[in-house]
């Protein structure tokens, strides 16, 4: 089912693929704030069961068309009556959102021919961490509002080459921690856990490989206390969007994403290559892995910007176990610092020992610039008193390449 009604004042927007009064309450149902559209969309069904992993990509999400600008993402799971499902059961280890350009000559049943990812401004190569958004456990606590008047343009139809439409696919990683015998240690993707050797391809993984998404991969499952048995449940990520109608007063942002693990290759007379592995082992510091400052874990990468731009919007994103990251100018002056949230009760969005939120930061516009060419370094910290395996230390900044009253 789905409802649509566009009149500029009142507009939403909603799919559901159950019934409306028992997946909502009226309150999620869009309303319009200063011509902001609203709607809560479901991605398509996601099975699970005690201890399974699902990392599955849904093509041709649900999203709102048209030449727009987005002003937040935000998403949860949920089960089939609509609640707020704890990451103590299911653990949201990530979603990201893609946008691609498909052919529009290619049959449904094939319809990932000759599709185009579209990734954002950087810095990662081909199509890693291309998304337009994503993160993880720290969903339900961290704002991604776009402040007027800036957003993130989408849908205009002189980007979207011809022949081609623009489409989105979502990216749900999800695991189901209840009745496992490590929680944490599902949530980190332990290779001995999840009883994987080898990877999605047969290829024996080095025995360096502790943990990561390499032994979390769809279908996996994560050992089980003895004897532990709980029902099948199907689960809905819940993504809420807003956006407003293009028009010449929207600043476009453009979307950065820096990774720590990120080390440049920069050989003479080639374009330096960006290598972002995206995970990294954080060592405990019973194993000597100590920082003078205590059990602290510090890593940092310089990464130079092609363009700069007054940034708008930044957040960190980190696992369980992390402190916080600062992205720095090249003088060393602090661009924005994110630091972690962690729960300290049992329900949805405040669990206990999980990051559930990462602060945002929101510069004055015009008051954080980057320059042409400018050197940034982001540092990441992670408390290593626990060892933790694929932990993350990415950064997401959006830039507006000039501000309002510069519009010519
Ligand atoms: C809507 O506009 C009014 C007046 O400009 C402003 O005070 C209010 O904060 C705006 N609301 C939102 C959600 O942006
Ligand atoms: C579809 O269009 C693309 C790009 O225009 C072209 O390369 C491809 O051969 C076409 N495929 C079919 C099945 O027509
Ligand atoms: C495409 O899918 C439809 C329905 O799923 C099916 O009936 C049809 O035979 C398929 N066509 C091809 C060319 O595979
Ligand atoms: C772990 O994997 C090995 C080899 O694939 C298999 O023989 C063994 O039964 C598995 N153990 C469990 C607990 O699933
Ligand atoms: C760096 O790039 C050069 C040229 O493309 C390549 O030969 C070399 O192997 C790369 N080094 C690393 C460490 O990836
Ligand atoms: C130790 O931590 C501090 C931050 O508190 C950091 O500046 C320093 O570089 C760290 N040392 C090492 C060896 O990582
Ligand atoms: C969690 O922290 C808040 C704010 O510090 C506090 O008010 C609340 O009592 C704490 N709850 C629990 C269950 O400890
Ligand atoms: C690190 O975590 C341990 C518990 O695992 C806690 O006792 C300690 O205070 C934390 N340290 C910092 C710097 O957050």
């Amino acid at each position: 089912m789905r409802l649509a009604s566009q009149d500029g004042v009142f507009s939403w927007l909603i799919l559901l693929l159950l019934s409306c009064t028992t997946l909502f309450s009226s309150s999620a149902f869009g309303k319009t704030e200063n011509n902001t559209n609203i709607a809560v969309f479901l991605s398509p069904k996601i099975e699970l069961s005690p201890g399974l992993v699902s990392n599955k990509y849904y093509y041709d999400v649900e999203f709102p068309r048209g030449h727009i600008a987005l002003k937040s993402f935000n998403a949860e799971v949920v089960d089939e009556a609509g609640n707020s499902v704890p990451l103590e059961e299911t653990y949201l280890h990530h979603w990201v959102v893609v946008k691609y350009h498909q052919p529009k000559n290619v049959s449904h049943n094939n319809s990932l021919s000759g599709i185009v990812v579209v990734r954002n401004s950087g810095l990662c190569e081909d199509d890693t961490l291309g998304q337009y958004y994503g993160l993880g456990s720290e969903t339900r606590g961290t704002a991604t509002d776009i402040p007027d008047p800036f957003g993130i343009v989408v849908g205009d139809p002189a980007e979207i080459p011809y022949g081609y439409e623009e489409k989105w696919l979502i990216n749900v990683h999800a695991i189901d921690t209840r009745g496992v015998e490590d929680r944490m240690g599902c949530t980190e993707c332990r290779c001995d856990l999840y009883n994987v050797t080898k990877d999605e391809n047969g290829k024996p993984l080095s025995p360096d490989y502790k943990g990561g998404l390499l032994c979390c991969t769809d279908n996996t499952k994560c050992r089980l206390k003895k004897g532990f048995q709980g029902p099948k449940r199907n689960l809905y990520l819940r993504y809420t969007v807003k956006w407003i109608n293009w028009d010449s007063f929207v600043v476009p942002l453009k979307i950065y994403i820096v990774d720590v693990t990120d080390t440049l290759n920069i050989s003479k007379g080639m374009v330096p290559r960006h290598n972002c592995k995206v995970e990294y082992d954080v060592e405990g510091c019973r194993q000597g892995h100590k920082n003078s400052s205590g059990c602290i874990d510090v890593r940092r990468t310089n990464l130079p910007m092609q363009t700069g731009g007054y940034v708008i919007y930044g957040v960190g994103h980190q696992h369980s176990g992390a402190i916080g990251s600062t992205l720095y100018g090249q003088d060393g002056r602090v661009i924005c610092s994110s630091t972690a949230i962690y729960g300290n009760g049992t329900e949805a969005g405040n669990e206990k020992g999980y990051v559930v939120g990462m602060s945002t930061c929101y510069p004055q516009p015009g008051s954080v610039k980057i320059s042409n060419g400018e050197t940034l370094t982001l540092e990441v910290i992670y408390n290593n008193t626990e060892m933790h395996t694929g932990v993350m230390g990415l950064f997401y900044y959006l830039v507006a390449e000039q501000l309002p009253h510069q519009h010519t």
